[in-house]
Formats: C-alpha cells, sequence, structure tokens
C-alpha cells in the first residue's frame, strides 16, 4: 500500500493552490484575511464573527466584509417569509406561489410544482408522468423521474434510481445516467446497460495526479470499471484527491437517501428545477432527514475539496460542507458509522506521513 503511494506522492506535491492559516509571524493589514505568499500559497485568517471572508483562487489579496443581508431565494414550493425571498412570484402563507398551468411562462422556474414550461405553448404544462411519452429532458417529467431519451430527441418518463443491472437505458454519457439503480452504466456490444454500484478500487481518500489514477472495483455483471475525476483539495499540501463511486459508504448513503426523496410524495410539492435542491428539501422534509440529506450530499459531491482542510478553509472556502456537517452533528443521533470516521482518519494518518517524509 505505502510502497505504492510513494511515487504518487512525489508526482502529486504542488498541482493544486495551497491553503492554510497564515504562520504567526506574518503580519496582515487590518481586515485582511487572504494574501498570496506566493502565486499558488494562500495564507488565510478568520473574519469578526459578523463579517465573511470573500474567497479567491487566483492571485491577490482579499478583505473582510460586512454579511450581505439578502435572503436566499426560493422557487414557488418552497418556504419563504416576504414577497422578495420569492425568484419567481410571490410569498402566500409562507410559501412561494408560482405560475398556474396555463400560464404563459418563458422558463420552468416560474411555474408552481408539478408543472415545467412547454417549449411548444410556452405555458405551464402539466408534467408527464412514469410511463408518459414526449419528454425532451428530466424537467418535463415528475418530480421523481428522469426522461430515457432516445435517438430521436424525445423519450419515456422513468422512475430515477429504478432500472436494475443489465437492464436497458438509451444514454450513457461519462458512465452516468441516474435512471440506473446504481446511477453507473456501460455500452456493451452497442446496447447502454445499468451498471453494479461498485467502490473505489484503493482505500479512500485516494490522493491522485489525473483522472486516470481514480477507478472502481471491476463491476462483475458488464465486465467494465468505472473512472472518477481527480480533483484539488483546499488543502494545505496541494494534492489532489479521486471522487468516490457509488459503492463507497459515503456516496451510497447519499444516494440511499436520495431515493428516499423521491420515493416521498413530498417530492411533488418542489418546482421542477428544484426536486433534489436542499432548499427545497428542507422545505417539506422532516428536519433530521433534511439536514442527513444536505450532509451526505455535499460530503459526496465536495469530497477532493474537504481533503486537509485547516479551520481556516472550513470558513473560507468549504463552509457549505463544514457548516452542514455542524448542523447534522449539533441536532444529534449522527448515527455515527465507523467507516465514516475512518474516511476522514486516514486522510490524517496520510498527512502525518507527508510530513515526516518531507
Ligand atoms: C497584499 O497583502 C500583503 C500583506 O499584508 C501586502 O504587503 C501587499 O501590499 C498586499 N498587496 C496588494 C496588491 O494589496
Ligand atoms: C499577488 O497578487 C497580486 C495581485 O494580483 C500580484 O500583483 C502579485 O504578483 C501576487 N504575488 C505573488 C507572490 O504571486
Ligand atoms: C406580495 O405581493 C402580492 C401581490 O403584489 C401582495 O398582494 C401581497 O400583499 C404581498 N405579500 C407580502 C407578504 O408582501
Ligand atoms: C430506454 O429507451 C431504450 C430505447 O432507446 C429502450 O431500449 C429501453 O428499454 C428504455 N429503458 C427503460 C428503462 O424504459
Ligand atoms: C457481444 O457480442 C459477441 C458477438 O456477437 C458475443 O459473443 C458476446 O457474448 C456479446 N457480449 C455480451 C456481454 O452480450
Ligand atoms: C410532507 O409535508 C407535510 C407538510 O409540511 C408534513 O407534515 C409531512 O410530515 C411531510 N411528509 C413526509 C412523509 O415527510
Ligand atoms: C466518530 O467520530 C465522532 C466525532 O469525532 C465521535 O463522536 C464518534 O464516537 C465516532 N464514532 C465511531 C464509531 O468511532
Amino acid at each position: 500500500m505505502l510502497l505504492f503511494l510513494f511515487p504518487l506522492i512525489f508526482l502529486a506535491s504542488a498541482q493544486c493552490n495551497i491553503y492554510q492559516c497564515k504562520p504567526q509571524k506574518v503580519e496582515f493589514e487590518p481586515d485582511q484575511c487572504i494574501f498570496n505568499f506566493t502565486a499558488t500559497t494562500y495564507y488565510l485568517s478568520l473574519c469578526p464573527e459578523d463579517q465573511y471572508c470573500p474567497p479567491i483562487t487566483s492571485p491577490g489579496n482579499s478583505s473582510c466584509e460586512a454579511i450581505p443581508n439578502t435572503p436566499q431565494q426560493a422557487w414557488p414550493g418552497e418556504t419563504c417569509n416576504v414577497n422578495i425571498t420569492c425568484a419567481f412570484g410571490t410569498c402566500q402563507n409562507k410559501f412561494c406561489q408560482g405560475k398556474t398551468v396555463g400560464t404563459a411562462c418563458t422558463q420552468t422556474g416560474e411555474c408552481n410544482p408539478g408543472l415545467y414550461c412547454s417549449t411548444t405553448t410556452n405555458k405551464c404544462a402539466t408534467q408527464i408522468t412514469i410511463g408518459g411519452n414526449g419528454c425532451h429532458n428530466d424537467y418535463e417529467c415528475v418530480n421523481n423521474a428522469g426522461c430515457n431519451i432516445t435517438g430521436d430527441g424525445t423519450g419515456q418518463c422513468v422512475g430515477y434510481l429504478s432500472v436494475e443491472v443489465d437492464d436497458e437505458i438509451a444514454q450513457c454519457a461519462n458512465h452516468y445516467n441516474l435512471l440506473c439503480e446504481s446511477t453507473l452504466c456501460g455500452t456493451i456490444n452497442g446496447t447502454n446497460v445499468c451498471g453494479s454500484s461498485v467502490a473505489s478500487a484503493s482505500i479512500i481518500p485516494m490522493m491522485c495526479t489525473s483522472d486516470g489514477d481514480c477507478f472502481s472495483e471491476g463491476d462483475p455483471a458488464l465486465g467494465i470499471g468505472y473512472g472518477s475525476s481527480c480533483q484539488c483539495s483546499y488543502g494545505f499540501q496541494g494534492i489532489k484527491y479521486c471522487g468516490l463511486f457509488p459503492g463507497d459508504p459515503i456516496a451510497s448513503n447519499y444516494f440511499e437517501l436520495l431515493k428516499a426523496w423521491y420515493s416521498n410524495a413530498n417530492v411533488t410539492l418542489c418546482n421542477s428545477l428544484r426536486r433534489d435542491n436542499p432548499a427545497c428539501v428542507k422545505s417539506h422534509w422532516s428536519t433530521k432527514h433534511a439536514l442527513e440529506y444536505t450532509y451526505f450530499r455535499l460530503w459526496y459531491q465536495m469530497y477532493s475539496q474537504i481533503q486537509d482542510n485547516d479551520e481556516c478553509v472550513m470558513q473560507i472556502y468549504t463552509s457549505n460542507f463544514w457548516n452542514s456537517k455542524d448542523e447534522y452533528d449539533e441536532y444529534g443521533n449522527p448515527d455515527p458509522d465507523a467507516e465514516y470516521n475512518l474516511s476522514f482518519s486516514s486522510s490524517l494518518v496520510i498527512s502525518g506521513l507527508l510530513v515526516l517524509m518531507f
């Protein structure tokens, strides 16, 4: 294992920007929170509680600013307090109210839950149910289904995460299709079929230099392997890490929660574009489930970025994830699984090794 890691570590060093809390001896201007010590090394300092630090990723300095007092925008079907919180329509009985069926529209965001903006009539139209034909994209299907788009650009609405291993789907771009139970797919003898839910081939987090270093276990049904993308962390080492596969514990937890949300009747209360958005999930699922959903979704999506984060990075660059973790932990009953802890601590073990080596 270690022998295998050594050459990678050398290749991997200094590929990405380095972000870390500033050393004590480095002096900052008053209000300054980021300083480009080199073109690729950024020193950070935390802002007072009522301020925030605008993050930068290219050379320059950044200074603390007042947190802007603009509420997050809500789509039709999501909770609101006043009219201006609604991206479209008005705030009625604490939910944003959009356009009703048959009303003229220019985009699906304007239409109420259960509707989409038809490009043929330019009016809000009722979503196509599972098994129904004529969709051009997922947003024309009910919220828990996607469009199985065939060669002529139209298709049938099929439930998300429902197509079993070896069963056929019309498209397989980058080995991904959310209609598949596993989200993975492959092309076998010219036919696109769903794959098995496989995990990373290596212990995670896995350091990498390019996408070619990131591969899954072999899929026993399709006889192929899958790749994931190699992305920079916002870490103090300038190292890249491989993305997760659906069979990895964090990812499988996220997809289980996504599946549970898609089987919840309340998914129909979201605007079509916001079917999986944490803000809409929060508006209509229990607090416990919504916190868990947001946490695992961000953990899966930001997996590379959140490795080797120090305290300053957690607040300035990756606060989305770390705040969701805090909220989830504080709510209690975090269901701490040994495997999740392993994925954090093994990163620390590897960092420890690195420090020893150089
Ligand atoms: C950036 O910050 C450093 C440290 O405070 C300072 O010496 C330098 O003048 C600043 N550069 C710019 C362009 O503001
Ligand atoms: C820091 O950023 C400033 C502004 O872009 C640039 O002029 C300066 O050369 C950078 N410093 C380093 C060490 O890259
Ligand atoms: C929102 O706008 C509607 C229509 O303009 C108005 O009738 C209603 O009073 C407004 N509601 C709030 C909470 O401001
Ligand atoms: C998706 O469409 C293809 C036709 O291109 C068809 O063979 C396949 O059975 C469809 N899949 C599902 C799950 O409906
Ligand atoms: C692919 O096609 C070849 C030749 O027609 C056949 O021998 C093979 O069994 C097929 N493979 C699968 C997985 O269907
Ligand atoms: C759906 O939403 C309603 C109203 O917000 C809530 O009372 C109910 O518990 C939710 N149902 C589920 C299954 O989450
Ligand atoms: C996982 O980590 C948390 C926080 O560090 C700790 O409270 C919990 O006991 C750990 N769980 C296991 C199973 O080790």
